[in-house]
């Protein structure tokens, strides 16, 4: 494990899923175990930062040294996120739920008799990772992540340039035992003018070979403001 610290910098971190409430019941959600997220969280308290993680609906034990705020809907995950600007790092691994339910039912839907088919309208949710790459007191170093089934690389760059990112973490995809739900994964970070392979590896391994890169790249960028 590597030991270049990170004392003195306040990190923020979202994890999870989101879920987007259609009654008292029911959600739309997305299949996020939160495991990359938390180990993120907890990579960067190791390494000596201040660490906020907002998770969304998640059964995991909050990382030593981690302060949490538990959120439920992309709305909620928003709102915690940016109450807890200005950071000096933002690392978006939560897979948020891109359409949200226009209205919530009071009460639950029931099946209505002769009726085959029901129609929810849907709102985007507002792109959390992309405002705050684009906030006016934005992080110094923003980083996204990308869950992709194919052309993992042109849709990574994609993001990370519509978004204004600094880094994207993409999953790639094919390899047995990494993924959602699971403890291992295979990442590939780019960013404007490189690629770094991380894993397969444990998750708790790989968050911390993407603070490797986190602290090149705060280098990097304060070594261009030294020496412009
Ligand atoms: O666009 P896509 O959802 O694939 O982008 C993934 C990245 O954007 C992740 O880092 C995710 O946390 C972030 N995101 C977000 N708010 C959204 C949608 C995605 O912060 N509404």
């Amino acid at each position: 494990m590597s030991g270049t610290s990170l004392a003195g910098l306040r990190v923020v971190v979202s994890a999870g899923p989101t879920y987007e409430d259609i009654d008292p019941v029911r959600f739309i959600g997305n299949r996020s175990s939160g495991k990359m997220g938390f180990a993120v969280a907890a990579a960067a308290a190791q390494r000596g930062a201040q660490v906020v993680l907002v998770a969304g609906p998640v059964s995991l034990a909050t990382p030593a040294g981690v302060t949490r705020i538990d959120v439920r809907s992309a709305a909620q995950m928003h709102a915690a996120v940016f109450a807890q600007l200005p950071a000096d790092i933002y690392i978006g691994a939560a897979a948020v739920a891109d359409y949200s339910p226009r209205e919530v039912a009071t009460g639950k839907i029931k099946k209505q008799a002769g009726r085959d088919t029901l129609t929810l309208e849907l709102v985007r949710t507002p792109d959390i990772l992309a405002e705050v790459a684009a906030h006016a007191s934005r992080p110094r170093l923003v980083v996204g992540f990308a869950a992709e089934t194919d052309n993992v690389e042109g849709y990574a760059r994609g993001k990370l340039a519509n978004k204004r990112l600094d880094l994207i973490a993409a999953n790639r995809v094919g390899i047995a035992g990494s993924g959602f739900e699971s403890d291992d994964n295979a990442l590939t970070v780019y960013w404007s003018d490189g690629a770094r392979a991380l894993g397969p590896a444990p998750k708790t391994q790989l968050a911390d070979e993407l603070f490797d890169l986190v602290v090149e790249r705060l280098a990097g960028a304060a070594g261009k403001e030294r020496h412009p």
